[in-house]
């Protein structure tokens, strides 16, 4: 008996998260037929555990220079046309009620579950068919049409979306099959990286870890690139979402920089020195940061001396290391920690306009599988809902 003939799409999107869901309600919407699959058996999960529970959708600080890629002008176009007060107006045509918690980042006053249902809704409307708890078995590629084989059943398009995401958080699924996929189609794919992950210290610095649980607000720099946002020392090293965001320009053997003082003028200790002769370095830093942290640093710079029996130029000194602490993480958490992948597929052979590669006519790759990395705080999900869009309307 011959195989029955596969079942003819429009497009067929491989990954229901965030971006393959907007990309299959906004084609359906356009009147094409499309078939979403998925291995996991619900869709959207990273969006359901996002932001605590209540989704940070969006930022409406999006810019392209908030991204990391090897091309940096690659994101412009699609975010450019589907932009944040875009994804913000869907929002409230849901009634879906939202509150900026900090720098831009906008949170679901209730659920990020009213996310996933405005997203399926959605794709209802387009008369997606949704295919979940499938795997992903042979894709194949001849005379313009896709065949892709899925649990038991096979099915075919002309157009083909990647929308697998990235390796993190593999406990919730998440795989590298859209590199292999990328590559079974000659896409180059750019090192993959966890970012947006905690970093790890080893050595002498073992010793910050007792101040697990500690947190303050610091600047911290990487290169050029530098963050102001509250750190947090754990039981592994360093998190919070100054290192968070830093970790993702964060190069393996490179120090990073921490001021835990950014609000202090220049020559304040010698200043204090002046004005409270009797204080001790722990006793002069114990006012500005956490008391555990201000032991710590004291005494790996001073003791327990007296300001006053100290020369000013050790104080100087001192000064300017509590300014720039080079701290020199030794790893970091890794994939099981990372809130996103750095790196993917290549932006090199894929059209900024439309995500369709340049080469591989009808093959599309959107979201975090691809060469654009977000920082933290909804510039992620504004990716996904962006180049979604882009591939969207071009399929
Ligand atoms: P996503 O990972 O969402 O979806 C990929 C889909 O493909 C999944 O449904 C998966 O099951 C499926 N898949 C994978 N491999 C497959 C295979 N081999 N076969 C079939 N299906 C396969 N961002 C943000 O902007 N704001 C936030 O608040 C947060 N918070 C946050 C918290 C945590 C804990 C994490 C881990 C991440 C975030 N993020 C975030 C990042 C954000 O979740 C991420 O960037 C987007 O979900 C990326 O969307 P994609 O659709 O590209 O991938």
């Amino acid at each position: 008996m011959p195989s029955p003939a596969p079942t003819p799409y429009d497009a067929i999107i491989l990954g229901a998260g965030a971006a393959g869901l907007f990309c299959a309600a906004v084609a359906g919407q356009r009147g094409r037929k499309v078939l979403l699959i998925d291995h996991a058996d619900a869709p959207g999960k990273k969006i359901l555990i996002s932001g605590g529970g209540r989704c940070n959708f969006t930022n409406v600080n999006t810019q392209p220079d908030r991204y990391i890629s090897a091309n940096p002008h690659f994101a412009k176009s699609a975010l450019g046309r589907y932009s944040a007060q875009d994804f913000i107006a869907l929002v409230d045509a849901y009634g879906i009620g939202w509150h900026e918690k900090t720098l831009g980042q906008l949170f679901c006053d209730g659920s990020a579950r009213q996310i996933v249902a405005m997203l399926l809704d959605e794709c209802a409307k387009g008369g997606v068919q949704i295919a979940l708890g499938q795997p992903i078995g042979d894709v194949a590629h001849a005379e313009g049409t896709y065949r892709v084989t899925y649990g038991s059943k096979t099915a075919s398009a002309r157009a083909l979306v990647i929308a697998t995401g990235g390796p993190s958080i593999p406990k919730m699924g998440a795989t590298g099959f859209a590199y292999d996929l990328a590559r079974q189609f000659g896409l180059k794919v750019v090192e993959p990286r966890p970012a947006l992950v905690p970093l790890t210290l080893g050595g002498e610095e073992t010793l910050f870890r007792s101040l697990s649980g500690v947190a303050t607000e610091v600047i911290v720099r990487a290169g050029k690139t530098a963050f102001r946002e509250a750190a947090l020392f754990t039981h592994k090293g360093l998190s919070g979402p100054a290192i968070l965001q830093i970790s993702s320009y964060w190069r393996h053997g490179e120090p990073v920089a921490v001021n835990f003082l950014p609000d202090t003028p220049a020559g304040w200790l010698t200043t204090a020195k002046r004005s409270q002769p009797r204080a001790t370095l722990r006793s002069a830093l114990g006012g500005l940061l956490p008391d555990r942290l201000a032991a710590t640093l004291a005494e790996r710079l001073a003791g327990d001396k007296r300001l006053a029996d100290q020369s000013d130029k050790l104080l100087a000194q001192a000064e300017r290391l509590l300014g720039a602490w080079d701290f020199h993480p030794n790893g970091t958490e890794g994939y099981a920690k990372a809130e996103v992948t750095a790196g993917g597929i290549s932006t090199d052979g894929l059209s900024s306009q439309t995500m369709e590669a340049r080469k591989v006519p009808g093959l599309y790759a959107i979201g975090e599988a691809v060469d654009v990395t977000g920082w933290l705080g909804g510039y992620n999900f504004q990716w996904a809902w962006a180049s979604g869009h882009a591939a969207g309307l071009a399929i």
